[in-house]
């Protein structure tokens, strides 16, 4: 009996391809050995990029940029006009982070489209695979902007005047990332896909653990990011008396300690982190005049995060005793179900695929979690290792990227054929 399309096109993902691929994208921007630090709008991204437009159109696609710096490798249908299936990730990475994060659900997509290209297959709808701006934040918070500008969560604007490390803004260095790729057709910013599958590393333990192969994302928990500022008065570290001070960094112990009884969770769902603190002047012997930490806060559930979210400027206002507190929200991703249909093909894929699978939801947040308000969306997850994830020991093996790719290569075969 002669094979089906989506039987041909699982066998035309080439493992050895993606995981040279996946390596030559480590490369850029490598660090200790294994790790990556790939922030957005940078020399290595725009190096990175090039290589995989390099790739895409030799497999036949089509190469965009729209305002966001989100870019786009298209493959047509044979509707042109239908509403594209789209699939990607992001490029981006932490500043010690790993070589799959993001990276491979771009990856994984071009296989799709390489596969689909040395096949001659071609699908009723249009293939789009996507690469968003920023999706981890680390350079320039919050995280999914280039996901939140082209889904209209967040007017493209709003970011311009967020600044790196260096002072820079957002604004410039996209400013400066699009002239260097005016060479770029620009489409715009927004549309209307039939529906978004994005493949992901699970970056959690639960699927080794289970040694299940993929799974299928039912949703993502809600996120809320907060920039809490401390402002207080420098001082001479040897003369200044205790009583008199006003020392940020002993605020910041308080605010935080305050802030632990407030997201205490006896069943460990609740998820609290400070990631990020910045102490001015920063130097031994003065008492720190000013200090800013970040909150990431995450929970499954609307009203927790809500509740707990919304009384995080109290709580800090109340338990400093010498600072001034400004409390700000930078970021906010309701929690979120993906849609039946999607989940279903997902799963679908994966049982024609004969890999072992079970449904989960996601604790990171993804650019699918913005999608998602445009057009039906999911995901699926490949197991990494020790679930080690956002850390330079990240990894995922090559046949489990593989047969993830397979499961995301039907999927998308699925929804692109009507
Ligand atoms: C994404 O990188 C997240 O922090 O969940
Ligand atoms: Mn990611
Ligand atoms: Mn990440």
């Amino acid at each position: 009996m002669a094979a089906n399309p989506s039987d041909l096109l699982a066998r035309a993902i080439d493992a050895d391809r993606q995981w040279d691929r996946l390596m030559r994208m480590g490369a850029i921007g490598m660090v200790e050995q294994t790790g990556v630090d790939r922030a957005c709008l940078t020399a290595d991204d725009r190096t990175a990029r090039r290589l995989l437009i390099g790739w895409a159109e030799a497999a036949g696609a089509g190469v965009s940029v729209d305002a966001a710096g989100n870019l786009w490798l298209r493959r047509e249908g044979m509707q042109p006009d239908a509403a594209p299936v789209l699939t990607g990730s992001h490029m981006d990475t932490q500043p010690r982070g790993g070589r799959f994060d993001g990276i491979w659900g771009v990856i994984a997509g071009l296989e799709v489209l390489s596969a689909l290209h040395a096949l001659d297959l071609r699908t009723a709808r249009p293939i789009e695979v996507v690469a968003w701006t920023n999706e981890e934040g680390g350079r320039f918070a919050p995280g999914c902007m280039g996901s939140m500008a082209w889904s209209g969560h967040t007017p493209l604007e709003r970011f311009a005047g967020v600044r790196d490390e260096a002072g820079i803004s957002f604004g410039e260095a996209l400013a400066e990332q699009l002239a260097l790729e005016s060479d770029l057709p620009r489409r715009a910013l927004g549309g209307r896909p039939h529906g978004y599958v994005e493949a992901h590393i699970e970056q959690g333990p639960l699927l080794e653990a289970a040694a299940q192969q993929v799974g299928v994302v039912t949703g993502i928990q809600g996120s809320r990011w907060f920039t809490v500022t401390l402002q207080g008065a420098s001082a001479h570290a040897g003369t200044a008396p205790l009583s008199l001070r006003r020392d940020a960094v002993q605020d910041m112990l308080r605010a935080i300690a305050a802030l632990n009884q407030l997201t205490h969770d006896p069943d460990d769902v609740l998820r609290f982190t400070v990631g990020r603190i910045t102490v001015s002047p920063n130097t031994s012997n003065s008492v720190a005049e000013r200090v800013t930490f970040s909150i990431d806060l995450r929970h499954p559930d609307a009203s927790v995060l809500r509740a707990r979210g919304d009384a995080i400027a109290e709580t800090v206002r109340a338990a400093v005793t010498t600072t001034a507190a400004t409390v700000t929200e930078v970021f906010h991703a309701m929690p979120i179900r993906f849609d039946e249909a999607v989940i279903d093909a997902v799963e679908q894929a994966a049982a024609a695929e004969g890999v072992s699978h079970r449904r989960m939801p996601s604790g990171a947040f993804h650019d699918a979690q913005f999608v998602a308000g445009i057009c039906p969306s999911g995901m699926l997850f490949v197991p990494c290792r020790d679930g080690i994830s956002h850390n330079v020991a990240e990894y995922a093996s090559p046949g489990h990227l593989a047969a993830g790719t397979r499961v995301l290569a039907r999927t998308l075969l699925a929804l692109a054929a009507g």
